[in-house]
């Protein structure tokens, strides 16, 4: 493992260890400022004019009554876009303002603007549009029925995926158990704390936008478009976010985009910052959808086959389904070895919020499907679930499904013999009127942004050595909330030799540091980590030398604070530093990382991801019969992500995870009717709090080091939730002996599966 990058011969120093949040006492003392916080001078605020339709066409919009109310500044509607008037990332089926038609309720037609927010969501309301309903498709199955309504004029049918290897008749032929099931997932709401918002300030020709975004370079991407400007005339600079989930990915462009189009045509400071119930009605979900799946495997235990139809409702816009359901199908037949595997996803259109990212993306849908049905089979088989999974499991120069041969890295099995020290049988148990059962779930989730991606995977860093011996460090990626200015700055820290308190991580700022694509697929570590440790590389090939040269001897390494030359002398690095600087010698680099290439071919087959992170979860639950009250009393996660940089955070990202998985599993029930949301709010949109967590939860790693990772590092923020509600379910279906198909599981559904038992 010598040769991954930053990887040193002696003992890691900062890398593993326990180091405090370096936003944590801002935060908790309430002193960050977010963009809700922030203002500029002569600055005017934003309101979106709203369908209020799921579809129809637009006859007329009349903005003539507006300006009755004082304090209003001006409108914006498709008419006044500069540029494109489009947003669409993958496919370009989005307009920024509607102009024609709208797809769903909150489909933004205009923009208003005033003093104040309060005026301006105010004269919002009497901007009129005249429409003409049409008839509108409100879930899945309308959207795939002969003679539907067109959400857009080239069909429902908005992204397909496949992957054939092997031969489903040769598995079938050589299973002796065969399980067939179809499984249903929910829509899920970020619920971020943060609503999105941001605010675009017109500086001359350069347009600055100050946005809590995942991705400032969509933004910037998107801003430019719009406004038929040049990249270079825009500025994204990124402000602490309050949560993402995915949910900040693409959404923030469209807000950023439309701000820009106010903020250049009056000549002032817009701000906008959606509103909880705005926020839920108008950005993207998670995807509900249908599994269908039909997997086969031998006495012994051994899987033959999977053969897999997934469906999603991709709302009404595409956004970024065309990439989560690469994920989805990807991901579907699960981290074992399967000789025979079809998988074909679809997605289509309805008239409901769009669907789009959210952490996992499209993974902890088909990871809840494919690990129910291996319980299944291992019940058929009669083998321990973990057994079963051990049995089949992804190791060391297994294939995958894409016939991906693994060449590193990969923990699984490992995850699971931790499991087995932690749970034994039974899996089930009955005791006055409650009934326990256990559950396992496994998963794989590829790092980065993989073939789907791979002309946006890269990165850049660039750090600045000042002449006190701080450092300055600028990255593509942002925190949003995960830790990871935290984990860079152990990085830096780590290879140059210093504290972590002279490290110090900016926000992004698009003016300063190269596209580095996306802030996305738990990528940041990898890829902000090795663009740093190659920024690094250079200095220290420039402190080295003069180091040498002030201790007359060669210097063979850096360690707390001080060069170390061969003839035994230290060298304090701020005296080294201060040389420098008076021989008029650079100490700013930047830094550069291409992530490694992977490609499939038109059965998609091929390299799917450069590696991926494994994880093993396991639940035990109470149910309670009568009441369908469901408690998880222990909770086990075992994760291989390699090296964990920063083992408190990552406990901590994997306990969140484990908590938003648990809303997926069992509380969070996003409800439309008739094409209009019904939970708009957090007080119908119940996420779970402390007391719906679990009474016990261990956090364990399992660090099988990765050569392309800085110190070994791979991904772990979306593994974190992946495998929780598949889990849950098995552990659920274990207790009351009849097989969970439906997210969430209701107490309705407990109390219907006691009483018909
Ligand atoms: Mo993420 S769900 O890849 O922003």
């Amino acid at each position: 493992m010598s040769e991954a990058p930053g990887m040193k011969t002696h003992d890691v120093r900062l890398v593993g260890r326990r180091i405090s949040r370096v936003d944590g006492k801002s935060k908790s003392s309430g002193y960050t400022r977010f963009v809700n916080d922030i203002g500029f001078p002569g600055m005017v605020h934003a309101a979106m004019v709203k369908a209020g339709h799921p579809h129809a066409s637009i006859v007329d919009i009349d903005i003539s009554r507006v300006s009755t109310v004082s304090g209003v500044v001006g409108v914006v509607t498709a008419r006044d876009v500069p540029g494109e008037n489009r947003v669409g990332l993958v496919k370009d089926d989005q307009p920024l303002f509607a102009s024609d038609r709208v797809r769903y309720e909150a489909d933004c037609i205009a923009l208003v603007v005033a003093e104040t927010p309060y005026l301006a969501r105010r004269a919002a309301e009497l901007v009129k549009v005249t429409f003409e309903n049409l008839p509108h498709i409100s879930s899945l199955d309308d959207a795939k029925a002969p003679n539907a309504v067109m959400v857009h004029d080239d069909g429902n049918l908005a992204v397909e995926r496949r992957i054939v290897k092997g031969a489903i008749e040769i598995g079938e032929s050589q299973s002796d158990h065969v399980v067939e099931a179809e499984f249903h997932t929910p829509v899920q709401e970020h619920a971020y704390l943060e609503t999105v918002g941001a605010i675009a300030v017109p500086f001359g020709r350069k347009m600055e936008i100050w946005v809590a975004a995942q991705c400032p370079f969509y933004v910037r991407d998107a801003v430019a478009r719009c406004l038929g400007a040049r990249l270079a005339d825009v500025r994204v600079i990124q402000l602490p976010i309050g949560g993402g989930f995915g949910g900040k990915e693409d959404v923030p462009s469209e807000i950023c985009a439309r701000l820009a189009v106010l903020a250049r045509q009056i000549g002032r400071p817009v701000k906008m910052v959606l509103t909880r119930e705005e926020d839920i009605l108008y950005t993207s979900k998670r995807h509900p959808m249908k599994l269908t799946y039909r997997m086969g495997c031998k006495v012994s235990g051994e899987l033959q086959f999977a053969d897999i139809l997934i469906e999603a409702d991709v709302g009404a816009y595409a956004t970024l389904s065309p990439i989560v359901l690469f994920r989805s199908t990807i991901h579907a037949a699960g981290p074992y070895e399967i000789p025979n595997v079809r998988i074909l996803t679809r997605g289509y259109y309805t008239n409901t919020v769009p669907k789009g990212a959210m952490r996992g993306f499209g993974t902890p849908q088909v990871v809840f499907a494919c690990e129910s049905v291996i319980d299944e089979l291992a019940l058929k088989a009669a083998i321990d679930p973990l057994e079963f999974r051990a049995i089949n499991a992804l190791k060391k120069g297994s294939r995958t499904a894409t016939d991906q041969v693994l060449k590193d890295s990969v923990g699984l099995p490992e995850t699971i013999r931790r499991a087995k020290k932690h749970f034994a049988g039974p899996w089930s148990r009955r005791s006055k009127g409650k009934v326990t059962g256990r559950g396992v779930a496994s998963m794989f989730y590829g790092v980065s942004l993989g073939a789907a991606g791979r002309h946006l995977d890269r990165g850049a860093a660039r750090v600045e050595i000042l002449k006190d011996g701080s450092i300055n460090v600028w990255v593509g990626c942002t925190d949003m909330g995960q830790g990871a200015r935290t984990v860079l700055a152990q990085i830096v820290a780590e290879d140059l030799g210093v504290s972590v308190e002279q490290v110090q991580v900016n926000h992004v700022d698009t003016d300063i540091i190269a596209d580095s694509g996306p802030t996305v697929a738990s990528r940041t570590t990898v890829v902000s980590g090795n663009a740093i440790l190659d920024a690094c590389s250079k200095l220290k090939r420039i402190l080295f030398s003069i180091a040498g040269e002030m201790s007359g001897s060669k210097i063979t390494g850096i360690s707390k604070g001080a060069f170390v030359a061969e003839s035994g002398k230290a060298l304090d690095f701020k005296k080294v530093v201060a040389e420098c600087y008076l021989k008029r010698i650079d100490l700013s680099a930047l830094g550069w990382y291409v992530v490694p290439d992977c490609r499939l071919d038109d059965s998609g087959l091929g390299d799917a991801y450069y590696v991926y992170s494994y994880a093993t979860d396991v639940a035990e639950v109470e149910v309670d019969t009568e009441t369908g009250e469901i408690q998880i009393k222990d909770f086990l996660a075992v994760h291989d992500s390699g090296r964990i940089i920063n083992p408190m955070l990552a406990e901590g990202q994997v306990e969140g995870g484990i908590a938003q998985g648990i809303g997926f599993a069992l509380h969070e029930m996003f409800s439309e009717r008739d094409g209009h949301v019904a939970s708009r709010d957090l007080s119908t949109y119940l996420i779970p709090t402390s007391l719906d967590v679990c009474d016990r939860m261990s956090v364990e790693f399992v660090e099988r080091l990765s050569r392309d990772g800085p110190f070994g590092a791979k991904g772990l923020g979306e593994p974190a939730i992946i495998p929780v509600a598949a889990a849950i379910a098995n552990a659920v279906s274990r207790a009351l002996g009849r097989r969970v198909t439906c997210l969430p599981i209701t107490r309705e559904w407990v109390i219907e599966q006691s009483i018909t038992s």
